[in-house]
């Protein structure tokens, strides 16, 4: 949810900024900007719409400079136009600023500017951090960022540079990821690492309340009261740049499912110690279970279907009671939390706003807070008293696959190493289900590989419908949910995901002739339940798919289309069913001519609430 970029170096910094901005496309935006210090003055260019429209305008201008920052804006205060991109100046163009997040008090502010006499271009909260910039601004640009922000309330990550002091980039963090990546004689600002990763491994990420100074060759980062900090931890990446390319994917959608079975092994294998499970990196306690007497498991979208599946797992064989809730409620209600509570956070970024307000919440309620994130030095992991690291390398697409994957493999690690814990379970059921998990990585791997054109061809046939319905019951109806939502955030059909023994309480309404019905029945134990339901649509009209494992016994007339997934423990039969509806919504995406990795209106990071 937009991006910042910034360079300082000796090299001309329009094509370093540009380049920069593509690599961090993938968070989602609506208009993008640079800005570059030439000799005499700033120069700005910005655009509404996509990063190549921004290109050619820029081809048409001859920058030199090079120093620079730029910005890719997904729109909250006032709607995607050429004014309201970044950057933004003050009145006289002597500060330059871009800005994620979001200026709570900016009305109060512009208010009080305005009464001032200054006059604002744009509606952005954004514009307004530039005029109190320059209000402050004595020669110091340090100093009078420092005062505004003092002022700021909400979340904010800034890059802003004057006309006066060509030879810095001063640069603020809070609530909103901010990094710094160290070359030699060049330094490079972004929100996210993927966007200078060719250029280095070697980072500073700055940590809320902090702002840095940036030259070409030193970069100081200061506290807000504006003491020094010496020895700042350097980060170094082991990503390579390779890893977030597309390597010859039509999509990184695409290439993120197809890199599941290697994702999902990486993280076994780092959690697995001589054939037993081992989360005690992680900072939980071997016999972690008794410490709690409830979980509460908080997250947004895909990452909170992760936790929906585990809420069914965990209750069964643990006994004892999960929560699991959307991080936005939970937020804003007053939940019964306390130190018997183990909080999961879920988050592959580890930056969503929401996720961490709750963590936050949590945690000042004496919770102990285990985290479950694909972000090393995210804010989330950094917060949080435990981490498990999903390990599933950069995700790119906006649409999250192999990180959700992971998410639900991280749980699953968690309930055998809970079964471990419980007298009443044997050991030769926890190592059945051990042995069981190590089989996945191999089983989706051949899945993603049989299912493919089977799936494509299913997918030809939804993409002129206009409504599509998933139902599951159990942990299948928390793969009806991601399935639906996989399905419309890149497709924009609309997909709707039902209990199964729901319909009939006023869904089934809804189906009539050609109406397409996925259901879920990968769980061997309720199949029967779920097949009645599979018949109830039918005999409205449904076109059906079946998703359920092979050997299964049925009547075949009541089903139009069926996806066969190979025979493994019911309780980890969701990470198979999984990779069929990842893949139904990759291909009906692609006949609809979908932009697949930047949906509309999304954003990979979201870092307002
Ligand atoms: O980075 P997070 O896992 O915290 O993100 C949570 C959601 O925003 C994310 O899962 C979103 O629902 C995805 N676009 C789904 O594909």
């Amino acid at each position: 949810m937009c991006g910042i970029v910034g360079y300082i170096g000796d090299k001309k910094a329009a094509p370093i900024l540009l380049a920069g901005l593509k690599k961090l496309e993938y968070r989602g935006y609506d208009s993008a900007g640079i800005a570059v210090q030439e000799k005499k003055a700033v120069k700005i260019v910005k655009k509404e719409g996509k990063l190549d429209k921004l290109k050619s305008r820029t081809e048409e201008e001859v920058f030199y400079g090079r120093t620079g920052i730029g910005h890719t804006r997904w729109a909250t205060h006032g709607r995607p136009s050429d004014i309201n991109s970044h950057p933004h100046t003050d009145s006289f163009s002597e500060i330059v600023i871009v800005h994620n997040g979001i200026i709570e008090n900016f009305r109060e502010l512009k208010e009080e500017l305005s009464a001032a006499g200054h006059q604002f271009k744009s509606e952005t909260d954004t514009e307004v951090v530039a005029h109190l910039i320059s209000t402050y601004y004595d020669d110091d640009l340090r100093t009078a960022v420092n005062k505004t922000v003092e002022r700021l309330e909400g979340s904010f990550a800034l890059a802003v540079m004057s006309r006066q002091e060509k030879d810095k980039i001063i640069a603020v963090r809070k609530d909103s990821p901010l990094i710094i990546g160290l070359g030699e004689n060049e330094n490079f600002l972004a929100s996210d690492i993927p966007a200078y990763l060719e250029h280095t491994d070697n980072f500073y990420i700055l940590e809320d309340g902090e702002i840095a100074d940036i030259r070409k060759d030193k970069v100081n980062i200061y506290k807000f009261n504006g003491d020094l900090i010496v020895n700042k931890n350097k980060t170094k990446i082991s990503w390579d740049a390779e890893m977030a390319e597309k390597q010859g994917y039509q999509h990184f959608m695409l290439k993120e499912i197809h890199e599941q079975p290697e994702s999902l092994k990486r993280l076994l294998e780092d959690n697995l110690n001589g054939g037993q499970i081992d989360l005690t990196a992680s900072g939980l306690a071997e016999d972690w279970l008794d410490n709690y007497d409830k979980i509460h498991i908080v997250a947004c979208g895909t990452a909170y279907h992760s936790g929906a599946l585990a809420k069914y797992l965990l209750e069964d064989k643990l006994r004892i009671p999960v929560e699991v809730e959307v991080a936005s409620e939970y937020r804003y209600r007053n939940p019964i939390v306390d130190a018997g509570t183990l909080m999961i956070v879920v988050s592959q970024s580890g930056e969503t706003a929401d996720t961490l307000a709750a963590l936050r919440l949590a945690k000042k309620k004496g919770a102990s807070v285990l985290a479950l994130t694909n972000s090393r030095d995210s804010s989330i992991a950094r917060e949080s008293d435990m981490v498990i690291y999903l390990k599933a390398g950069p995700e790119i697409a906006v649409a999250s696959t192999k990180a959700y994957t992971n998410m639900v493999a991280a749980f699953y690690l968690l309930l055998v190493d809970g079964m471990r814990q419980r007298d009443n379970i044997s050991d030769q059921i926890t190592a059945e289900y051990t042995s069981d998990l190590i089989k996945l990585p191999e089983m989706i791997r051949k899945l993603s590989e049989q299912s493919k054109e089977q799936i494509q061809a299913i997918a030809n046939n939804y993409e002129d419908k206009e409504n599509i319905f998933f139902i599951g019951r159990n942990t299948d109806y928390t793969l009806a949910l991601e399935g639906a939502l996989k399905l419309k955030e890149i497709s924009y059909i609309h997909a709707e995901a039902y209990p199964a023994g729901e319909l009939k309480h006023g869904t089934l309404a809804l189906i009539e002739e050609g109406v397409p019905v996925v259901a879920l029945g990968s769980r061997a134990d309720i199949f029967s339940k779920l097949f009645s339901n599979l018949k109830e649509v039918k005999a409205r009209g449904a076109e059906t798919l079946l998703i359920t494992e092979e050997n299964q016994k049925f009547e075949t007339e009541s089903v139009d289309h069926l996806i066969e997934l190979p025979i493994l423990n019911k309780d980890f039969a969701g990470l198979l069913a999984i990779i069929p509806l990842q893949l139904l919504a990759y291909y009906t995406a692609l006949n609809c001519g979908e932009d697949i990795d930047q949906p509309r209106n999304l954003a990979k990071s979201v870092t307002v609430e």
